[in-house]
């Protein structure tokens, strides 16, 4: 198993280019199989989940080919099945993209129910209530969820809760419906928009994507196309946090500044500068910072995927914090880890008080989940000393190349194999 070894103490300083969104390639790649044209995808991440995904893709007889690291053409053409159950689908989420994406072209999906990472309870629900509300018939049984239709017909959804993957789903799965569909209470986060983007560059007809009521048009047909993924607004904010976390100077490039508000608006009031030109945004950490509150909630929200590398940033800001967890309920397990690197911060149920203390301390510490490694890696590059960061596969679920990035910066970083390495050093010395 590999880990991450890390020297901390250097203050991270230069520049960053930022790959393509990650949840925004899933549904983009399910999407793709709705057309037998072709459709070139750009800006793709090269990461475990959409690798994952596009190998359940490959399961069922779609074509892919990697043009380079980041593009990849598609033809669904030659789907030979509607039932994906590849062993390591349930390991990620997103499967639950090719249900409205298969839905809406073959009206028949059966796919092994989602994972992903362990955060809280993910219900399905708000998916489920909407195939439902097209027409569809869906049962879940033996861990599978099976969905099929006579036709789908449109219909008013209104959303009970803000939901990322069911918006998008709805959306995919309607797009092939007869007639209008209206989802209220919409998801507005910028996956959801390119989503749709992507959908309407191959003849959907979606409008009020990014608003909270969004109208879909349904057509009988949809064609190839040729499209860029958004920047990733997570990679890019975890950059922007690994500035203030070592007290840098981080140049984060090929970004869309509007999508990182809610964060620019934290680090400014905690005391960073952030600096927005054109694509890139600049964050110089040069002061003590300050104290603040947060709450996560969603787009334009403080994303809760931000949220652990932001309370790793708290816990070395003077006075007490308070961050709030208001959409996964399990997304405090890191914190654990922090306590054991110096870090003084008190659970209560969603919400965690924190009392800054004046530096962390390297630690053996394990990643629980994709977004709580990252924020424990910027932990550890603050930190006095040296960390080993265990379970990075989590991390390298949503991160390309984050070790090497974060080497560029002038970080102490490598990939280590313990295991092997003490394996290697019995072998020399017995
Ligand atoms: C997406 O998950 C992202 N994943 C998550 O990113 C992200 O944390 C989350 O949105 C919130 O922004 C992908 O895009 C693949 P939700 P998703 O449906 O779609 C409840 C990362 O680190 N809910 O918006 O699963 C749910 O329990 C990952 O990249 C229902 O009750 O999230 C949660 O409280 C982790 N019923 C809230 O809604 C449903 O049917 C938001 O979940 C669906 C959701």
């Amino acid at each position: 198993m590999e880990q991450y070894l890390i020297h901390g103490g250097n203050s991270l300083v230069g520049e960053v280019e930022i790959g393509g969104a990650k949840n925004a390639a899933l549904p983009i790649l399910a999407a793709s199989i709705m057309t037998d044209e072709t459709v070139h995808i750009d800006n793709v991440p090269d990461v475990r989940d959409t690798n994952v995904l596009m190998d359940a893709m490959g399961s069922i007889g779609i074509i892919i080919n990697k043009e380079n690291r980041h593009r990849v053409t598609i033809n669904a053409a030659g789907i030979s099945s509607t039932v994906v159950c590849d062993e390591n689908i349930k390991k990620i989420r997103a499967s639950y993209y090719l249900i409205g994406a298969m839905l809406g072209k073959y009206k028949h999906a059966e796919v092994t129910l989602p994972g992903g990472c362990d955060i809280g309870c993910r219900a399905i629900d708000q998916h489920i209530k909407g195939f439902r509300a097209l027409g569809a018939e869906v049962i879940l049984e033996h861990g599978m969820i099976k969905t099929r239709a006579e036709h789908l017909t449109g219909s008013h959804i209104y959303m009970d809760v803000v939901s990322v993957g069911a918006t998008i789903n709805i959306m995919l799965a309607a797009s092939m419906a007869e007639g209008k569909t209206i989802i209220e209470n919409a998801a507005k986060e910028p996956h959801v928009v390119d989503a749709a983007n992507f959908l309407n560059s191959m003849g959907a007809n979606i409008k009020g994507a990014g608003t909270d009521v969004i109208r879909i048009k349904g057509v009988q047909k949809l064609h190839g196309s040729d499209y860029a993924i958004v920047p990733d607004q997570i990679e890019a904010g975890t950059f922007m946090l690994a500035a203030a976390a070592t007290r840098g100077d981080i140049t984060v490039k090929n970004v869309i500044p509007k999508h990182l508000e809610s964060i620019t608006a934290k680090l400014l009031e905690i005391g960073c500068e952030v600096m927005e030109q054109g694509d890139q945004v600049r964050v110089v950490c040069s002061r003590p910072l300050r104290h603040t509150h947060i709450k996560t909630l969603p787009y334009p929200g403080f994303p809760t995927d931000m949220q652990p590398q932001i309370t790793v940033v708290l816990g070395l800001s003077e006075g007490t914090s308070i961050v709030t967890e208001s959409i996964f309920e399990n997304r405090f397990k890191y914190v654990d880890e922090l306590i054991r690197m110096g870090a003084s911060i008190k659970v209560e149920g969603n919400t965690a008080i924190i009392d800054g203390v004046s530096k962390y301390t390297g630690a053996g510490i394990a990643a629980p989940d994709l977004r709580a490694g990252a924020a424990l890696v910027l932990a550890a590059l603050a930190a006095e000393g040296e960390s080993v960061v265990d379970n990075i596969r989590y991390i390298q679920r949503g991160y390309e190349d984050f070790h090497l990035k974060l080497k560029n910066l002038g970080a102490d970083i490598k990939v280590v194999d313990r295991e092997t390495d003490y394996r290697g050093f019995k072998l020399m010395t017995g």
